[in-house]
């Protein structure tokens, strides 16, 4: 999510690190900072803001170190301030880390070292992983084995680079669910978070495995496993232009994003699930603010505002909570009539949109509790809400979203828990969804091993006229944001609405080569989503059903089907035919050459009214 960068050789290593973070500025980030190994100190340097007020302050300290490393930071923990910048201390100054990911269980450890007497100077995530490693490098005898048995006491997602003054020449890195790639040099060795910081200095590269230790000097490169074992390297010649890097050798960012949703999902339930404790959140109300709210609101725009329909679903179904979702644009113009014990809730990606920060500050005129979910810590929404649960689900760049909104159906479903939990609530199985909730990374991952049967439904469809997206229940809620999908990238015309009203209009518009896309996951409404696809077909309409793995009703019936796995819950089902779904809007724009990831006439960012 953030850029790491590093560097050990006989160049000047901090043109060569600002270089290379400069080459990750794609991905966004909100302040950045420096390591640099001075003789035997270690100077840190850092700014919030862009890049180029790092680089002032570069300008100010001149430096001809060896060896340095740098990262650009997107706030997850701690808000986007010089202090909570990377790279950071541990307690006694000898090392500097700087660090991807999120450590599930730092505040437990934070808790843990407060009482041992330490200092902290931010409030990252980041900062405690130092203070880990640094009391465990006291009893260490070289930097990697402090890392080694540091990163046994951390939980969570993480790629981990770290220097000491005691070991000047060294770059210790780990990873662990996020991504690092090693740049093998002549007689200077680099790494980075992604491929494209690397392209100009080398093409020779090592892409490091899961629970992997690095350990870099400007002559050798050696891998270890966690238990210290001696790795073998697998170097790989990259082919790729600087744009691919970017993309991760995807062909389109929209393309790379959807893919990241199993990632995804692990980085938005990290630290929010706790065997013990159940579903917790970091900073939301209490116990009684929840047992007196009387009713929700949601307000949100485009993928934001679906997100919210499907909230409404879970919270209504399953929590017997009356809930009102709204578009940002007609709540702040309509006057709504509001319960003083009602909360609001504000979806966003950016938590810039214009017209939900309006809608916002109407609710808090009228001081109606608010809630912000959003993907982008330190923006207007996060920052006006009362309360602020983050999706965790790092930069989105393609204009049409896709792995934020999977992040914030998932918030909502946390959410929505953690109130049953705190209520109380009879009936409502939290073990049972938890558990399922920590199965769904490898079930999403499956939901897009159905790529290559969405390419042929695709490239089948891709002269479509017109689309239906069609579904009951939770699948109607995912059906607008299919049918937003194709829209937005392929520019195909759409008619989206809950299976059962298409007898009263929509059915008018069907005829030969028109299409209608199905969602068929929930298992109580099948024989009445089959009764739909047949009056389709009657009138001549192609039919194409998503499905869960263990149905016989609906293959039967369609005339293409798509099988996501099944969970225990029709509405986890539904959350997984969004993949597809949005891999479907994908290759139909890739076959008809659209822009894919800057679509005409739109922004990702509406800061407008
Ligand atoms: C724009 C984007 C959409 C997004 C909507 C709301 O229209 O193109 O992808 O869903 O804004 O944005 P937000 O940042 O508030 O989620």
């Amino acid at each position: 999510m953030c850029g790491i960068a590093g560097y050990v050789g006989p160049k000047p290593a901090v043109g060569i690190v600002f270089d290379q973070l400069k080459r990750l500025e794609y991905r966004g980030y909100d302040s950045a900072g420096i390591a640099v190994m001075e003789k035997d100190q270690i100077k840190v340097l850092k700014r919030a803001g862009k890049l180029k007020e790092l680089g002032s302050l570069l300008e100010e300290h001149p430096s001809d170190a060896h060896l340095a490393i740098a990262h650009s930071r997107w706030a997850t923990h701690g808000g986007p301030t010089d202090e909570n910048a990377h790279p950071h201390y541990d307690a006694y100054e000898q090392i500097a880390i700087i660090h991807n990911g999120i450590i599930e269980n730092y505040l437990e450890l934070k808790e843990e070292l407060l009482a041992n007497g330490h200092k902290f100077r931010s409030q990252t995530d980041t900062e405690v992983a130092a203070h880990i490693i640094g009391e465990e490098y006291q009893r260490a005898d070289s930097l990697e084995e402090a890392v080694k048995r540091g990163v046994k006491r951390l939980r969570g997602a993480y790629a981990l680079v770290v220097v000491s003054k005691k070991e000047p020449g060294k770059i210790v890195a780990v990873r662990n669910a996020s991504p690092l790639v090693i740049g093998l040099g002549k007689g200077e060795n680099m790494l980075a978070s992604d491929i494209p910081a690397l392209l100009p200095y080398t093409r020779e590269i090592i892409i490091l495995e899961e629970d992997t230790i690095a350990v870099l000097e400007d002559d050798k490169v050696r891998l270890m496993d966690g238990d210290g074992r001696e790795l073998p390297i697998k170097v790989q010649h990259v082919e790729w232009d600087v744009a691919a890097a970017e993309r991760g050798g995807y062909e389109h960012f929209m393309l790379k994003e959807i893919h990241e949703q199993p990632e995804v999902i692990r980085q938005c339930m990290a630290g929010r699930i706790d065997e013990a404790e159940g579903i917790r959140f970091e900073s939301i109300f209490s116990e009684h603010v929840w047992n007196e709210i009387d009713r929700v609101n949601i307000i949100a725009c485009g993928t934001a505002y679906h997100a919210g329909l499907m909230g409404k679903h879970l919270f209504e179904k399953v929590l017997r909570l009356p809930t009102d979702v709204y578009y940002s644009s007609e709540f702040r113009y309509g006057d709504p009539v509001l319960s003083p014990k009602s909360l609001a809730i504000f979806v966003s990606q950016s938590g810039e949109t214009a017209d939900t920060l309006a809608a916002l500050r109407l609710c808090k005129s009228r001081r109606i509790r608010t809630l912000g979910i959003v993907n982008v810590i330190g923006s207007s929404i996060a920052r006006e809400c009362d309360r602020t649960i983050f999706t965790q689900a790092g930069p989105e760049i393609s204009v049409a979203s896709t792995k934020a909104y999977t992040a914030q159906v998932l918030v909502l479903t946390l959410l929505a828990l953690h109130i049953a939990q705190v209520q109380e609530a009879p009936g409502i199985r939290v073990e049972e969804w938890i558990e399922e909730l920590l199965r769904l990374p490898e079930k999403a991952k499956a939901a897009l091993d159905l790529e290559s049967e969405v390419k042929e439904v695709a490239e089948e469809c891709k002269n479509m006229p017109l689309c239906f997206f069609l579904g009951r229940g939770a699948d109607a809620a995912v059906a607008l944001e299919a049918a937003l999908k194709l829209k937005e990238v392929a520019y195909v015309p759409t008619q989206e609405s809950p299976a059962g009203e298409m007898k009263h209009g929509p059915l008018a518009l069907v005829q030969p080569g028109v299409v209608s896309v199905f969602g068929a996951t929930d298992p109580s409404t099948l024989d009445k989503v089959v009764s739909n696809m047949k009056e389709v077909q009657a009138r001549g309409g192609a039919v194409i059903a998503i499905t869960t793995q263990d149905d016989t009703t609906i293959q039967k019936a369609a005339d293409r089907t798509l099988k996501v796995p099944s969970t225990p819950f029709e509405f986890l089902n539904a959350v997984l035919s969004i993949v597809p779904l949005q891999l479907f809007a994908y290759h139909v724009a890739r076959l008809n050459n659209c822009e894919i990831d800057q679509p005409r006439n739109l922004a990702k960012s509406v800061t407008v009214e």
